[in-house]
């Protein structure tokens, strides 16, 4: 194996001459207005649960054609028989009826709008669209084909509750229009490879007045009417929450809007209060998490979603004949299509789950890989780059003979394009980058690069593990063969993260891993192995997560990635304006295109005593190497300080840290 690397060379005194000074910058939200605003929204909210009451109750009763408002819940309900919420849990109604719906019982305690929007869906035993009962599975030894995908087997795993044979309860639930989308995959049976495109939670949710809660057009100055007036259409329904963009637009990649001259109202405030962890005190203080690039707070959507899992759905997948089978199913299989969406893949056969990351990337170094490297051959990565998307590439490079080669950055911290292009050549067979730096928090322009990959006629993979909870990612647009994320650094849990590869390179690839899931027919002569994503996912995975991670999607999409990523950024340039100008303070990558990341160092102090000045002030920073040592070495250091913003920071929490540095500072 050999391993070509760019010349280190450190740099000194780099400067970010694109951020402003001093104030925070225009387009900043008014804080002060908005917490005016939200304070008179919540003062005029209902003491208790109780004027909510007629509209849960209408939920959690039955019917569940409409809340008051007249508007249509995100999932229907039907009678609570199908699944009571216990009395005394926190999902029963006032009735103890419950509606069945994490979100929609407003918690005592829990100010409305916090999670106003049901996080999961409804059950629905709706078991009409079932298959008879299960189709003979397939035979083997005789007759059987190598590959599934000339034919099929008897059962697809993850048409859940529509194949798992279990009989239609009665006629009425059989005729049932207003089953589930979510749950029960209407039209799973479909085609295994159509590109379902199933109605979500959100496209038609209840809004504030639904609540008997003041509508945002008569508390917010910035109301929908406006933008639907600009707009020159109806008022737009999604202006009736008070902090949550695209609240009833279609949970999908393709119709969401991509620009906006309206910035819809953000409220930080608001998105704080639905994540509980930011309410821990830690040495008195109360918590400031600025180490989002390594997890990220779950809202409490995500939580809840967790929890209705285990106490209504939890079984294992793909198999069994039983309810709870189907509703696990559904479930798992519903999250997977949010995936898909999200990154705007074209089927959900293209999203594998997986634990994360490292292991999207293990995965395809070791089934991609070493179907398709040999000696000779030749692996691109970037300076930038984390251990995980190195590590891998150098382990394939060793076993195959093949050469690992190294796209060099400019002093900012951004990869050099012109000398990416000298790398490559005819042997190059994959490209792997990085989005967003974990370690400088440079966005890479990936869609050029993996165009350069494909002129030379090689694969390219992308790492979105820092990008996607920042910045709207489209997986046909980049054009990426593979992009990987995971999902506790986009709000969901830790242990769940997504593979997405283009479906013909999927089809052709092995699996790694062998067992149960991912088999269409096994006999001790041979296996037929399952189309993707089973292939892939050998063995119980990790489906509550998975679950949880679909929610956690389903959040963001409501606050709107467009918000988030605009808010973030001008945090981002209000906390170097800040940072910068400390005494001792070295930013360590400063490229003009930047996410999050704000790493430095500071002059006399090691990083971890800085660290933990900072956890003494009850502000969460990582220090160290970040998993990304060999970018850090090209800028001359082991470590830095590394605080990392997600969209719940605040202006004031950067004050609070900046302090902590100033006095460091002024000590050494
Ligand atoms: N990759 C994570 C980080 O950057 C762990 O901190």
């Amino acid at each position: 194996m050999t391993i070509l690397t760019p010349t280190s060379k450190p740099v000194s005194g780099a400067s970010l001459s694109d951020v402003p000074q001093g104030a925070a910058p225009a387009g900043l939200p008014d804080v002060a207005t908005l917490s005016r605003l939200a304070t008179a929204f919540f003062t005029a909210l209902p003491g208790s649960a109780g004027s909510a009451t007629p509209a849960l109750a209408s939920l959690g009763s039955g019917s569940g054609e409409s809340l008051s408002a007249g508007l249509p819940v995100a999932a229907p309900v039907l009678a609570s028989a199908s699944n009571p919420a216990p009395p005394g849990s926190p999902l029963a109604g006032p009735g103890g009826a419950g509606t069945g719906v994490p979100g929609l019982s407003l918690p005592q305690g829990k100010a409305p709008g916090a999670n106003l929007l049901p996080s999961a869906p409804t059950h629905v035993l709706s078991l009409g669209n079932r298959v008879p009962a299960l189709a003979p599975h397939a035979v083997s030894q005789n007759n059987v084909p190598d590959s599934v995908t000339s034919a099929a087997p008897a059962l697809e795993p993850r048409f859940g509750s529509a194949a798992l044979g279990v009989g239609v309860p009665d006629g009425a639930q059989r005729d049932q229009p207003a089953a589930s989308p979510f749950y029960f995959l209407r039209d799973a049976g479909a085609s295994s490879g159509a590109n379902r495109e199933l109605p979500l939670p959100g496209h038609d949710v209840p809004t504030a007045e639904s609540f008997g809660l003041p509508s945002i057009d008569d508390l917010l100055p910035f109301n929908s009417r406006e933008r639907a007036g600009a707009a020159g259409g109806e008022p737009d329904r999604a202006g009736a929450f008070y902090f949550l963009d695209n609240a009833r637009a279609p949970h999908s990649n393709e119709h969401l809007p991509q620009t906006g001259s309206a910035h819809p109202p953000f409220d930080v405030n608001a998105i704080r209060r639905d994540f509980p962890i930011l309410q821990e005190r830690v040495n008195g203080r109360q918590l400031v998490w600025f180490d989002n690039a390594a997890t990220t707070h779950k809202p409490q959507s995500v939580i809840d979603r967790l929890s209705y899992f285990y106490a209504h759905e939890n079984s294992n997948i793909h198999r069994a004949a039983h309810a709870l089978a189907g509703r696990a199913t559904d479930a798992y299989e519903g999250a997977r299509d949010t995936v898909r969406r999200f990154i705007g893949a074209a089927s959900a056969e293209e999203i594998i789950f997986v634990r994360g990351t490292t292991e999207g990337i293990n995965l395809i170094a070791k089934t991609w890989g070493v179907q398709n490297v040999g000696e000779g051959d030749e692996i691109i990565v970037s300076h930038l780059e984390h251990h995980a998307n190195i590590v891998p590439w150098q382990q394939l490079a060793a076993q195959k003979g093949a050469t690992l080669r190294v796209i060099p950055v400019d002093d900012s911290g951004q990869v050099r394009l012109d000398e990416y292009q000298k790398l490559l050549n005819s042997r190059t067979k994959i490209v792997s980058v990085t989005q967003v730096s974990n370690a400088l928090g440079t966005v890479v322009p990936v869609q050029e690069i993996v165009a350069m990959a494909h002129r030379a006629g090689a694969r390219a993979l992308v790492d979105g593990a820092q990008s996607v909870s920042h910045m709207r990612v489209n997986v046909q647009e980049i054009d990426a063969d593979f992009f990987v994320f995971s999902g506790h650094k986009l709000f969901g849990p830790t242990g769940i993260g997504v593979v997405y590869g283009k479906r013909d390179l999927l089809e052709d690839m092995p699996p790694w891993q062998g067992g149960g899931n991912m088999i269409a027919d096994v006999t001790f002569e041979r296996t037929v192995f399952q189309a993707p994503p089973n292939r892939f996912e050998a063995g119980t995975g990790n489906i509550a997560d998975a679950v949880g991670l679909g929610a956690a999607i389903d959040y963001v999409t409501r606050v709107g990635i467009e918000n988030i990523g605009r808010y973030e950024h001008d945090l981002l340039a209000y906390a170097t304006s800040v940072l910068q100008p400390v005494p001792g303070v070295r930013l360590i990558g400063t490229a003009k295109n930047k996410a999050s990341v704000l790493s430095f160092v500071l002059k006399g102090y090691e990083t971890e005593e800085v660290g933990q000045a900072l956890n003494e002030e009850g502000i969460a920073v990582r220090s160290g190497h970040h998993c990304a040592q060999p970018i850090l070495r090209r800028f001359g250091v082991e470590a830095t300080v590394r605080p990392s913003l997600a969209f719940y920071n605040t202006c004031d929490e950067v004050d609070r840290l900046v302090s902590v540095v100033r006095r460091l500072s002024s000590r050494r």
